[in-house]
């Protein structure tokens, strides 16, 4: 479990995702509160000992998106639970589209219907 946050301040559920893990790194971007620096970094020193065999993300784009590329970059299975602002949530307004591939396409799904959660290797973040 690799968790980052903004400051202490923002830090929720530490223990609850504490109790769950066999591995748990909490970083902060400013270094109040546990290791300083982004959850990605970790991720990464951890992917390049060998120690994970696929990853599961959630957070804001930026985030999935490196997570993305680090996942394409090592070959490591990833899936990503996109939170998009959503309408309808039952496929109608499409507020919730994204695009992803399909063989040689690219097109829009629906993240309420088809989602949130995808194979990381499909989705245009
Ligand atoms: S939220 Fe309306 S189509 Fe997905």
């Amino acid at each position: 479990m690799y968790l980052g946050f903004r400051s202490k301040e923002f830090v929720i559920l530490e223990e609850e995702y504490k109790n769950i893990s066999d591995k748990f790194v909490l970083t902060t971007d400013d270094g109040s509160y546990g290791e300083k620096g982004f959850a990605i970094n970790f991720l990464r020193q951890d992917i390049e000992k060998g120690n994970i065999d696929a990853i599961y993300a959630c957070g804001p784009l930026p985030m999935l998106k490196a997570v993305q590329e680090l996942a394409k970059e090592t070959k490591i299975p990833c899936q990503i639970s996109l939170e998009e602002r959503m309408g309808c949530g039952i496929g109608v307004c499409l507020g919730c589209a994204v695009q992803v591939n399909a063989g040689e396409d690219t097109v829009y799904t629906h993240v309420c219907k088809a989602g949130p959660v995808f194979d990381s290797n499909i989705v245009k973040i």
